[in-house]
């Protein structure tokens, strides 16, 4: 490959950019939506402590193996294993990650849809008195429609767009610098309010009590799927990102800050929505509506509530947002470094594709929906697009991602790569304990949940 490729590539511009970036990346839809309803639908503590220790011994070491692939190579996802492993089938895991990208954005920008939907509905003042069967209503009449939820889908899609055409360091840091502080007081905020609601107390049992009965295999994988996709692991958007850090980035650092920030607000989002479905008389495992179908009960008849809630919807809308610019960026970086194609081309052309595949997803989210009979093996369009990604992709393309890191690069590389050439400290004594579970406590955790949850082994 020419030099060319790397001539004009843009770097976030300091530390802190790289911070709230990676962190805008990781922290998504996934912290507000589907970690609460989750948490919900699995019992609660025992599924958030499987899924913690998910985070720190399959989550960042795969983080620290995608900045590692991702700095070093100054590349996109596929051009950065033919960069280290040139003519080897590990480029693979790009082409992999690239489809996985796809597959998630179809049924993400759905969702955030939904989001932008509500924060719309939230401005115009359409749930200053709600009871929770009317939201079950509300919510209902949404994912069963036919071209609501595909024009908010749109209007996601166009956003994402014109903040990726401004670039790097105009569009995804700006945004994510200016965003990322709106988002942490905005989700305080609604914690005060919902931890004050009477009976609030039950909810935050319900996430903090650990019953381990409830741990079935099913709820394993689902906890370790949930890590990869919280922080944006196993498909190259870290790689992605960490092509664009600033060489004298602390990476080790950055992973467990980016880590501990994404689960803090995870948490956060946990503690404003359980302690109202309790005080509601709600149920917990309502599935992917739990969100939309409670926190507009939280803010309702109190003062400010609805300036609270058009916050809420407002901090949720900022998550998905940041979210999709590291699931597109992967796509325009691949199209650009490797097919030659403009950075505004490959933007927009690949949210026209989205946009056309997404509507299968915005029509099976529901059995009602207009697609939600067209079922294949017990699975919709939407819920395939999710499963093949969280459960079987990021998995798989995370196992390999550290296989590489941890037996096929170069070893003194990686030191070099994340110590800064031996200028940090903190790099030299913690590199062995994630080379150790890179190589050994990793990928058997990762075959161990895959494999048991397949059925093909019963632990
Ligand atoms: N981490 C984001 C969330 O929690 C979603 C996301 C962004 C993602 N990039 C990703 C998920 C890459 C998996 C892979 O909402």
């Amino acid at each position: 490959m020419s030099m060319g490729h790397h001539h004009g590539r843009e770097t976030f511009s300091s530390g802190l950019a790289v911070f709230f970036a990676t962190l805008g990346s990781a922290v998504g839809l996934g912290n507000i939506w589907k970690f609460p309803y989750l948490t919900g639908k699995f019992g609660g503590g025992a599924f958030l402590l499987v899924y913690l220790s998910c985070v720190l011994l399959i989550g960042l070491p795969i983080m620290l193996s995608e900045f590692y692939i991702g700095r070093r190579t100054r590349r996109n996802v596929v051009g950065a294993f033919h960069q280290l492993a040139p003519g080897t089938p590990w480029k693979g895991i790009g082409v992999m990650g690239v489809s996985a990208a796809y597959l998630i954005m179809f049924f993400y920008s759905c969702v955030a849809g939904w989001v932008y939907y509500y924060l719309f509905r939230s401005l115009r003042g359409d749930f200053a008195a709600v009871t929770p069967d009317l939201l079950k209503n509300e919510f209902g009449a949404v994912v069963t429609g036919v071209w609501t939820p595909v024009f908010w889908q749109w209007v996601v899609l166009a956003v994402v767009t014109a903040i990726l055409i401004m670039g790097v360091k105009k569009g995804i840091e700006r945004i994510t610098k200016t965003l990322m502080p709106v988002l942490f007081l905005l989700i305080i905020a609604c914690d005060i309010r919902a931890l004050t609601l009477p009976g609030a107390g039950e909810g935050v049992n319900f996430l903090l009590h650990v019953d381990f009965s409830q741990l079935t295999p099913a709820a394993i994988l689902t906890a370790m799927g949930l890590a990869f996709f919280k922080l944006s692991l196993g498909m190259g958007t870290m790689t992605t990102y960490a092509s664009y850090f600033t060489p004298s980035n602390n990476m080790m650092a950055t992973a467990v800050k980016v880590a501990s920030a994404d689960t803090l607000v995870s948490m956060l989002a946990g503690l404003a929505i359980f302690p109202t479905v309790f005080a509601f008389g709600m149920e917990p495992g309502a599935g992917p509506g739990l969100l939309f179908m409670t926190i507009p009960l939280v803010f309702s008849q109190m003062p400010f509530g609805q300036q609270l809630l058009i916050a809420f919807f407002f901090l949720t809308s900022i998550a998905a947002t940041t979210a999709m610019l590291s699931l597109v960026e992967v796509l325009i970086a691949y199209f650009s470094e490797e097919h030659g194609v403009s950075r505004q081309k490959a933007a927009i052309g690949n949210a026209l594709l989205i946009a056309v595949v997404g509507m299968l997803a915005a029509w099976s989210a529901d059995p009602v929906g207009p697609l939600g009979q067209v079922v294949f093996g017990g699975r919709g369009f939407f819920d395939w697009f999710d499963y093949l990604s969280s459960n079987i992709l990021l998995p798989i393309g995370g196992l390999f991602i550290v296989l590489f890191f941890g037996y096929a690069a170069n070893q003194q590389d990686i030191i070099d790569q994340l110590t800064n050439n031996g200028t940090l400290s903190l790099g030299r004594s913690t590199l062995p304990i994630f080379f150790f579970l890179a190589r050994y406590v990793t990928p058997a955790l990762l075959v161990v949940i895959f494999l048991n949850a397949i059925g093909l082994l019963k632990v």
